[in-house]
């Protein structure tokens, strides 16, 4: 495996992301909790930073386990910090130095650059350059304004990129991770969603024996993606629960339940509507929505879990990128919203907790429940917030609203799957607003609800752009939600990006 610290770049998952997508394993650390270096650990990558290495307070690695021993590739920062730390010097540039650029020289005998094609673009983004290289080092790179591109360190296994070979405008990329990782620091490339499958089987049987596990189903791809690889080590010592809190999307409990019993799942749907729905009466604040949803939760779910004999340990469909402990450069990152609903449910029920995804990124979830068979509809659903319709009706909840929102959300999906537009969009849904606006219908005068239909593009949900929809398509689910859903006289697109909006409106 390779082992990547972090120092707070905004693309040290996208390393990471590349390195296994050449079907190697690696890990995130940060700089200061440096892993031990056993056996499996074949390379090192030090990640780029928000921070100048110049500044006072900048992070400074122990690389005294590694550095010499194994190779060992800096990144951006991580190249600065090994050109200064070892005798060179490092300037602010004259010019912030952002975006494309091209390499201008390229020693293409040095094993790091072995395949990169002249004047090969790099993107490049810092405002520091290595103005002078310790001794032992010779340049191995360089654009026209930027004379130490890459280097290497003699007799030594030890190179620095000032470009970020990990994204997608640095064109051969690829090449240069290929050469480091596979060639350099000899990985082999057997991390495959089945092979994942196959070591994950064989040690959650070992871990879990023969105890048993309770797991909440949501109906989303990671928690039925971990449902069905627990299934596969343990059967029915797993037992699901799938609770309907009344906000889901119109028919969606039948429809969900249906798979997992069909997949051959021990699951037990519990039709919880009215303890989520009594509580909420009357509450209009979103964040009092969201705590009131994630403790109803956590009382329904262990009511049930508690009917289960001898259950020892939690299940949770947890992602890496839920579990990486990043870097955090300018303090906490401010809590915008309470995204973690079921926080507290390990605790209160004292269970031991199992995560068998907590390595993998999304997509790698995608390509390990493909290839254990989940059928792609079940794969490819668009993200879903846990509390569901609450968040999407504003101001308070009454079960007519939810209704009303279920039919127009019903047609607007609907509409996106029968024209082919559903997978070309990450996520959609429909805002009920708490207006009124005036309407004619007939001779009379209406006074009713106002929908705005939202459909964005993301990779991860941080930041998110609303999808260009047709206009043909957008006219024909407008007069067909007013048509056909009684109640609602107005329907509105949303056109904001994130940021500075949100993909919700709570
Ligand atoms: P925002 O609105 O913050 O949403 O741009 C980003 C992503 O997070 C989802 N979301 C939630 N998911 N509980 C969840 O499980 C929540 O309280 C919550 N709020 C927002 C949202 O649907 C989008 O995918």
């Amino acid at each position: 495996k390779i082992v990547i610290l972090d120092f707070g770049s905004q693309y040290t998952q996208l390393i990471a992301r590349r390195v296994r997508e050449l079907n190697v394993y690696c890990e995130i650390h940060p700089y200061h909790s440096i892993p031990e270096m056993d056996e499996g650990v074949k390379g090192v990558i030090l990640s780029g930073s928000p921070y100048s290495v110049r500044d006072e307070n900048a992070p400074v690695p122990d690389l005294s386990q590694f550095k010499g021993k194994l190779p060992l590739l800096g990144v951006c920062y991580g190249a600065q910090f090994l050109a200064q730390k070892f005798g060179g010097e490092v300037k602010p540039s004259n010019t912030r130095e952002y975006g494309r650029a091209n390499l201008s020289f390229i020693d293409r005998s040095n094993h790091l650059m072995t395949g990169v094609p002249e004047q090969s673009q790099v993107w490049m983004s810092h405002g520091d350059t290595i103005v002078n290289l310790p001794q032992n080092y010779s340049v191995i790179a360089s654009t026209n304004d930027v004379s130490v591109a890459a280097f290497e360190v003699k007799g030594e296994s030890t190179w620095g990129l000032q470009f970020h070979p990990e994204v997608f405008h640095s064109t051969d990329g690829k090449t240069i991770l290929f050469n480091y990782i596979v060639s350099i620091c000899g990985c082999s490339q057997n991390w495959t969603p089945n092979s994942f499958v196959a070591s994950t089987v064989a040690d959650l049987k070992n871990k879990l024996g023969d105890d048993k596990v309770v797991l909440g189903l949501s109906g989303g791809v990671d928690s039925t993606v971990a449902g069905v690889l627990l299934h596969k080590a343990i059967g029915d010592n797993l037992t699901c629960i799938f609770v309907d809190n009344g906000l889901l999307r119109k028919n969606e409990y039948q429809n969900v339940l249906d798979s997992y019993e069909h997949m051959g799942l021990n699951v037990i749907g519990v039709d919880a509507k009215k303890d989520f729905l009594d509580e909420l009466a009357g509450v209009s604040d979103p964040e009092t929505k969201r705590k009131i949803i994630g403790r109803v939760f956590i009382e329904v779910f262990d009511r049930e879990a508690q009917k289960i004999q001898n259950v020892k340990w939690l299940a949770q469909g947890t992602i890496y990128p839920d579990v990486i402990e990043s870097v955090s450069v300018n303090g906490p990152s401010a809590t915008i919203k309470s995204h973690h609903n079921v926080g507290g449910l390990p605790e209160k029920m004292d269970l031991k907790v199992v995560e068998p995804l907590n390595l993998l990124f999304k997509d790698e979830v995608r390509r390990v429940g493909k290839a254990m068979g989940i059928s792609p509809a079940l794969l490819g659903r668009h993200p879903f917030p846990g509390p569901g319709l609450a968040i999407r009706i504003l101001g308070d909840i009454t079960e007519e609203k939810v209704e009303i929102l279920q039919e127009v959300d019903h047609i607007f999906i609907q509409g996106l799957k029968d024209n082919d537009l559903y997978d070309e969009v990450w996520q959609a849904g429909v805002m009920l607003l708490p207006v009124q606006s005036v309407g004619v219908m007939g001779d009379e005068r209406t006074y009713e609800k106002v929908v705005a239909l939202r459909a964005v593009s993301s990779t991860d949900g941080m930041t998110a752009d609303w999808v260009h929809l047709p206009y043909d398509f957008l006219a024909k689910v407008s007069n067909d939600i007013i048509n056909k859903v009684k109640g609602v006289n107005r329907v509105v697109y949303d056109i904001s990006s994130k940021p500075p909006a949100t993909i919700e409106w709570e």
